[in-house]
């Protein structure tokens, strides 16, 4: 399968560490967030990634080309831990690029690459979501074998955090899997028709691109997945998988900031300094 990674969007709330940087290249650790995302792409089985840019984003493809001058650097200074991982990184798959001359939303985003997929079922992975166990691609493929359709990860969210989010209504069919009735984009809390949202992770059927170009701008002006998805119902099931992990939206700083602390604690280097150092923060 394919996977499109929508990164053309602007970082507006991690400004102004994204006035010329890519809000995908903000490092967690320290590896950029996007590098997860084709890492976890791969280890699904992906091969391809196609990466939707715009401007301002060349540091993404610059990341995932060769860098002779820094190869050859760490080459003389026989630092080979550095080298073998500064190497592999364009070896992670084949990366392809599209640019979105401006950004129009989500969905517009994700149809900028129909002519890639061609007519094949392929996943999106939003740029700036890092999830960090690696099961959220399999178990959205494992439901598609199983009932056919789209497959969506999503994952509660308090109450007064709807707004923020592209929202499922449905019932559930077993646990953790939902049969998608209604979707709505970042609704007002009294209209929201659950707790369930959108995250970050599609598996979707080409039929998507049929409907994308006829999609108005919707909720901020912007042409939104969620409204094309809403559409899709009418012809075909949509399915939602809640994760059973945390997943990070590194485009917002607390966010960011968790997702940092909770890999740094997981770590050997960096945990047991970290939780000495939280420690006496706290005091
Ligand atoms: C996008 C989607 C939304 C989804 C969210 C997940 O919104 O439109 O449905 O819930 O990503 O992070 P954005 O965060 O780009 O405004």
């Amino acid at each position: 399968m394919k996977a499109i990674i929508p990164a053309a969007g602007l970082g507006t709330r991690f400004l102004p560490a994204t006035k010329e940087q890519p809000k995908e290249m903000l490092p967690v650790l320290s590896k950029p967030v996007i590098q997860y995302v084709v890492e976890e792409a791969v280890s699904a089985g992906v091969d391809d990634v196609l990466v939707i840019t715009g401007r301002g984003k060349r540091a993404i493809q610059y990341h995932f080309d060769r860098s002779l001058e820094l190869e050859d650097l760490l080459e003389r200074s026989s630092n080979t831990d550095k080298l073998r991982q500064i190497r592999a990184i364009p070896d992670l798959a084949n990366v392809f690029y599209v640019r979105q001359g401006r950004p129009r939303g989500l969905g517009h985003a994700v149809m900028c690459g129909a002519p890639h997929t061609g007519g094949e079922s392929f996943y999106v992975m939003l740029g700036d979501v890092l999830v960090p166990h690696n099961d959220c691609l399999p178990r959205l493929q494992a439901v598609h074998e199983r009932f056919g359709g789209s497959v969506l990860a999503v994952q509660p969210v308090e109450r007064q955090y709807v707004s923020r989010y592209g929202i499922i209504g449905g019932h559930e069919i077993e646990p953790g899997v939902w049969k998608v009735t209604d979707l709505v984009e970042k609704p007002p809390i009294n209209e929201s028709p659950s707790n369930l949202s959108i995250f970050g992770r599609y598996l979707l059927t080409p039929e998507i691109m049929r409907i994308l170009p006829r999609v108005e701008a919707g909720r901020g002006g912007e042409i939104q997945l969620t409204d094309a998805l809403k559409q899709l119902l009418r012809t075909e099931d949509i399915y939602a998988v809640v994760m059973d992990c945390v997943g990070y939206d590194t485009g917002n700083v607390l966010s960011w900031l968790e997702a940092n602390i909770s890999l740094a604690l997981d770590t050997e280097e960096l945990g047991h300094q970290l939780r000495e150092s939280i420690t006496r923060l706290l005091k």
